[in-house]
């Protein structure tokens, strides 16, 4: 079959289109033929290796040559232990460990996967499921009425959580290059922010919620962008960060505010409940580009320079 592959960390260049052999289910994994899929925040982190947690794959290089999280297929064989799904079932999901979905085909343990809605092409169900999952988390207890950021709102999360943040009467200030503040003012965004030119975190505003896609902000200085019971939810950024978080015991209360990192353990109820807001119209996943799987290599140039405003989707032959 053709697959994008990634055998060390670096630049985009190191990513290729090439022959390898099919994946064989084992008695519990479904095999799917990929039709589409969508790369995150996660999959740029996992090309060049850092911050640390991407190394969890492989230390010196990725153990699965493949990236690729997020799929949508239709099940073409079924381990004979498989009672959930057959053949012909279309289905969708994050894969679990992170990899191995840009491939024609790819067998994994069905556990994560949710059956395609109808209602959406496979283009359409391959762009939501680890930002859909990042967006239902981290917009879950917002108000009507409450001010909410999201910091780092151009790329692959940002737009579900423009959408469902709005969906839920916020009033949403979003964080991004400047030159990504039209699109995300097309998708509902009551205001940008160039980070670039301003620092949300010292200006006089103030947050009920901050959604952080790209924490590098002590944990003291978020503190105090936050309104009396607001909350600062930090879903990706540096290592540093993360550390301080971790030696604080990941969470810090204090002035009725909570500072924390939010964990968004892969979910097929999330990403259920979120499909289903999405179908209900609440948000939508923004295609920024889609790309054959035969020009990988650019739609990861594209994603290593940060161009995309939203999601990058990869459809398959
Ligand atoms: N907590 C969990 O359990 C969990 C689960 C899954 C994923 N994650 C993490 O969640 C994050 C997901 O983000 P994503 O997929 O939306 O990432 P993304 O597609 O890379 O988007 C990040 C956006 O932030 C922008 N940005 C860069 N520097 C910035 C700055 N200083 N201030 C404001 N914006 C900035 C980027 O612009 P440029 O492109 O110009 O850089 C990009 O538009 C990843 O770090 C991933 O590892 C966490």
């Amino acid at each position: 079959m053709r697959a994008v592959i990634q055998d060390r960390y670096g630049p985009a260049e190191v990513v290729r289109v090439d022959d390898v052999p099919d994946p064989v289910p084992a008695d519990d994994e479904v095999l799917i033929r990929v039709r589409a899929g969508s790369l995150n925040g996660s999959d740029r982190e996992n090309l060049v290796g850092s911050p640390f947690y991407a190394r969890l794959g492989g230390l010196l290089r990725p153990r699965n040559p493949v990236p690729g999280s997020d799929v949508a297929g239709v099940v073409a064989a079924a381990g004979s232990a498989v009672t959930e799904y057959a053949v012909g079932d279309e289905v969708f999901g994050e894969l679990a460990g992170y990899r191995g979905g840009l491939a024609e085909y790819v067998a994994t343990p069905p556990r994560l996967l949710a059956r395609k809605p109808p209602e959406l092409s496979f283009l359409e169900a391959a762009a939501i499921p680890q930002a859909g999952c990042i967006a239902l988390k981290s917009t879950r207890g917002i108000k009507a009425g409450d001010r909410v950021l999201v910091n780092g709102a151009g790329g692959a999360g940002g737009t579900l959580v423009i959408g469902l943040a709005k969906h839920l009467g916020a009033e949403v200030t979003a964080v991004d290059r400047a030159d990504k503040a039209d699109h995300l003012l097309r998708i509902g965004a009551d205001d940008t922010i160039a980070f670039e030119d301003e620092d949300w975190a010292d200006q006089r505003s103030r947050y009920d919620r901050v959604v952080d896609l790209v924490g590098r902000r002590s944990p003291f200085r978020v503190h105090r962008a936050l309104r009396p019971g607001g909350v600062y939810l930090m879903v990706g950024g540096h290592a540093r960060v993360l550390l301080a978080m971790f030696a604080l015991g990941w969470s810090v209360r204090t002035e009725g505010k909570r500072v924390e990192v939010l964990a968004v353990p892969q979910s097929r109820d999330d990403l259920e409940a979120v499909t289903a807001l999405v179908i209900g119209g609440a948000a939508v996943a923004a295609v920024d580009r889609v790309f054959p799987l035969e020009e990988a290599p650019a739609a990861f140039a594209r994603l290593a320079a940060g161009d995309n405003s939203g999601k990058i989707v990869i459809e398959m032959p």
